[in-house]
Order: structure tokens, then C-alpha cells, then sequence
């Protein structure tokens, strides 16, 4: 199936909305335990001195659960949507785990503007994250450079996709599975999101021919890429 891009930001009001109120926490929690399994390999243990950046952060949910799971390390959620981290500032504030997200704030930003910018960081970053944030950016030479340019030798990287469906066929169905738990705006979105995901062999040629072999691209069950490791 060919690609079709979608706008990157999500800044539409009732997008946001829905994509905040559907429940993702089962993947959700998936990704933190691949996260930690992935470290835990490496025997890397995060600390004072570490920071994490979540990519394309969206309403922060991700972000909470690193916040929670590291809480010594200081957390970075970063989203160029305005009403993304309007929302992402909102759930922290009325958090259950408010006293445990200390350690968490939120920069708007598009992700094609950080690497100019000093504003961010005066640590290096240990842990660059990301989650269903790759299929938005239109040009996949933007999400590598931005990537490439925030990581240092030591920087661990974990970003996970959707995998873009072999044919229309696969890509409705999966549309129709996501009708019967979500409501119509996220329902087409997410059809939006299959067709604008890549496939693993875009992935895997894009790092071998851009001297970024050092990352691992694999495919995660039939519906996921992961992309990990330094560069
Ligand atoms: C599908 S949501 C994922 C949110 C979150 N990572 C999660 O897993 O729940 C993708 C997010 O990436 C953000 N995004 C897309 N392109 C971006 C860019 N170029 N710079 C910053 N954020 C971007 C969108 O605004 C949106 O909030």
C-alpha cells in the first residue's frame, strides 16, 4: 500500500480530545516494560543525573508513566501541538500521581525546530522516547535528524510505531476492529495513522543508507515497528 502523509500536528480540538479520553494504557504499559526490559540488557540504570525525552508526547501519557517509573531522572515531554500540551499540563495537574510527576514538564515545540535550540536541556539526554510519533512526520530525514542531532554517543533510543498495513484491505479491517472500541474522530484517525505509517523495509533502508546502522529497526507482532539503540 503506498504511503499517504498526514499533517503532523494533531491541533484540532476535538482530536485531541478524543485521542486524551480513549484508554491506551495496555500499550501503553507495553512500551514502558519493553523500555526497562531493553536497559535492564544493556545494564544501564537511570538516575539523578539522567534525562528522558518523549517525542510527539501528545497528552503525556507516556510521559506520566516514565516520570513514574524513573523517578529520580528528570522527565521532558515535548509536542508541537499547543492544545497537546495544554491537555498534557491538565492531566499532570489532575493526576492521582500529581506528588509523583515532580520530575516531569512539558516544552511546545515541533520537533524539526529543537535541534537549533538550547532551550531544552542543560543535561545530555539518556533516554530519547517515542510513541506513534514517526508516521506524522511527513519526511523521515526530519525525525532522524532531529534525532541524530539530540542524542550524544551514550543516548539510548526507543521509538515505536505503527507498521504501515500490506493493503488496503488489511488497513479497513484494522479500521473496523478500532470502530468497535473507539469513537468516529479516533477511528479516522487511526485509519489516517495506517496510511501515513512506514513499513519496516523503509525503516531498515533508510538507517542503512544514512550511516545510522548502530539503530535496530524490528518489527513488533504484526502491528508494530520498533527502531532502538544509539547513533
Ligand atoms: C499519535 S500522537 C502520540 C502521542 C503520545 N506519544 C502517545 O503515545 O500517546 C502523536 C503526537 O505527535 C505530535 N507531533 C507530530 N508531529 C510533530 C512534530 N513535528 N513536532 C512535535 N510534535 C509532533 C502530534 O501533535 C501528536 O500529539
Amino acid at each position: 500500500m503506498e504511503r499517504i502523509p498526514e499533517p503532523e500536528l494533531m491541533e484540532k480540538k476535538e482530536q485531541v480530545i478524543s485521542y486524551d479520553e480513549a484508554d491506551f494504557s495496555e500499550g501503553e504499559i507495553t512500551l514502558i516494560n519493553q523500555i526497562n526490559h531493553y536497559l535492564l540488557e544493556k545494564n544501564i540504570s537511570l538516575s539523578e543525573k539522567d534525562l528522558i525525552v518523549d517525542l510527539g508526547c501528545g497528552p503525556g501519557n507516556i510521559s506520566e508513566k516514565l516520570a513514574i517509573r524513573w523517578p529520580n531522572t528528570e522527565v521532558v515531554g515535548i509536542d508541537g501541538s499547543k492544545e497537546m500540551i495544554l491537555r498534557a499540563e491538565h492531566n499532570k495537574e489532575i493526576s492521582n500521581n500529581k506528588k509523583n510527576l515532580k520530575n516531569l514538564r512539558y516544552i511546545c515545540a515541533d520537533i524539526k525546530d529543537i535541534k537549533s535550540t538550547n532551550f531544552l536541556l542543560k543535561k545530555k539526554i539518556s533516554l530519547l522516547v517515542s510513541n506513534s510519533l514517526i508516521h506524522h512526520i511527513t519526511h523521515l530525514e526530519d525525525f532522524f535528524n532531529t534525532i541524530r542531532s539530540l542524542s550524544s554517543s551514550s543516548t539510548v533510543n526507543f521509538h515505536k510505531d505503527l507498521k504501515r498495513p500490506l493493503d488496503e484491505k488489511c488497513a479497513l479491517e484494522l479500521k473496523e476492529q478500532c470502530s468497535t472500541k473507539y469513537n468516529e474522530i479516533l477511528t479516522n484517525d487511526y485509519y489516517a495513522s495506517l496510511r501515513a505509517s512506514y513499513t519496516f523495509k523503509e525503516l531498515k533502508n533508510f538507517t542503512s543508507d544514512n550511516d545510522l546502522s548502530s539503530l535496530d529497526v524490528f518489527e513488533d507482532g504484526d502491528k508494530y515497528l520498533i527502531v532502538y539503540g544509539n547513533v
